[in-house]
């Protein structure tokens, strides 16, 4: 079972310190502790460091159980240890249920009281897609790879003329607003016989992948996440961007928020690399640009050089993968169009917390004791 992390706070720390990061998390000052709630259900690890799956469970148990405050607490600390964690065959699950779990899944496990789940800033765009059932809700997004391919067939830019580099696919969600997602919630309600299969990274291993002195020299640093698509679209479309957006911090349409490279996970009080690649990061602050650049290929290069810290999800119809998008990165696998068959999922998400990075704060390993070598 995931291990006890009460002693995360007491280590010392050689950071530098970085004016402009928050240390702490005011809702959430030290980790949660796992109670055991959990321990009935049936499951396996999808790797020694990331992932895990509940191959028959229904999260509607979870959240319709008569402890149920406790389970979904005792859930979120699980993804937040894990990362990543997998359920299949969730025919039972309405949007209604899923939006409620993913909610109460950051409610439960120390999020500022005032937050909820995210909207999506371009959510009134007229591309944006309907529900299976042709309605739209503002908390839910949904994703087709049917609709997808005419939309991108519409853009000129879109045509390849040579092979796309991959690795542009990792991000993790909404780091373009001041208060980023914490947990996602993708459930994939329609899906081809194969390809289209999502992947994440630990970020906590990443972090401890690095040398000592390396990571605390990205300690310091900080990242501009901008994202000013959103505005061109919304001045394009003559519509308003949405506000606000799970926070009263994401309001307005700036969207070039700055966050820590290093961020402790408020529930588990272990740090991850956050921010030092992705979809969303313009650039590493403070620093010049090739510097930018080296610190970000040197991520990047941890990412696709290190596959033990990857757990692969190969989508089954109503399957579902619920993450914690401040320990791990996730990147979507574009294949679909090689096969036959349409790709559906409507994904949640909740706003977590202003990032910080708590000096005293320990790594995954140095808190459970591994060695990275
Ligand atoms: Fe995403």
């Amino acid at each position: 079972m995931p291990s006890a992390t009460e002693d995360n706070h007491c280590g010392t720390s050689n950071s530098i310190a970085n004016p402009s990061i928050p240390t702490s998390c005011p809702s959430c000052p030290t980790p949660l502790n796992y109670s055991g709630s959990l321990d009935h259900l049936k499951y396996f690890e999808i790797t020694p460091i990331i992932g895990r799956e509940y191959p028959t469970v229904k999260v509607a148990d979870i959240l319709n159980a008569p402890n149920a405050e406790e389970q979904i607490r005792d859930l979120a600390i699980i993804i937040s240890e894990r990362g990543v964690v997998f359920f299949r065959d969730q025919d039972d699950l309405n949007i209604a249920d899923q939006k409620k779990l993913c909610d109460l899944l950051g409610k439960f496990s120390g999020r500022p009281e005032d937050h909820g789940l995210h909207v999506h800033p371009i959510y009134r765009d007229p591309g944006n897609l309907p529900l299976p059932d042709g309605t739209t809700d503002k908390n839910i997004y949904v994703i087709n790879s049917e609709a997808q391919k005419k939309i991108y067939k519409t853009m000129a830019r879109r045509t390849p003329t040579e092979p796309r580099d991959l690795s542009r696919e990792w991000h993790s969600d909404s780091t373009f607003e001041t208060v980023p997602s914490d947990f996602s919630f993708l459930k994939m309600e329609e899906t081809p016989p194969h390809s289209g299969d999502t992947l994440w990274c630990s970020g906590y291993e990443v972090y401890d992948r690095m040398s000592p002195s390396f990571r605390t020299y990205l300690e310091s640093l900080t990242a501009t996440c901008a994202q000013p698509v959103f505005r061109s679209a919304a001045e394009a479309g003559g519509y308003n961007i949405m506000s606000p957006r799970g926070s009263p911090l994401n309001a307005g349409d700036d969207f070039a928020p700055s966050h820590p490279v290093v961020r402790t996970n408020r529930v588990t009080g272990w740090k991850a690399i956050f921010v030092g690649v992705g979809l969303h990061v313009t650039k590493i602050n403070d620093v010049y640009s090739y510097e930018d650049q080296m610190i970000r290929d040197y991520v990047m290069r941890l990412i696709t050089r290190n596959h033990d810290c990857i757990a692969r999800m190969k989508w089954t119809k109503n399957a579902a993968a619920i993450w914690n998008n401040s320990c791990v990165w996730h990147a979507a696998t574009p294949d679909t169009h090689l096969v036959s068959g349409n790709r559906v999922g409507v994904r949640a998400s909740s706003i977590g917390e202003v990032p910080y990075l708590d000096p005293k704060s320990k790594s995954r390993r140095e808190t459970l004791g591994i060695p990275v070598v």
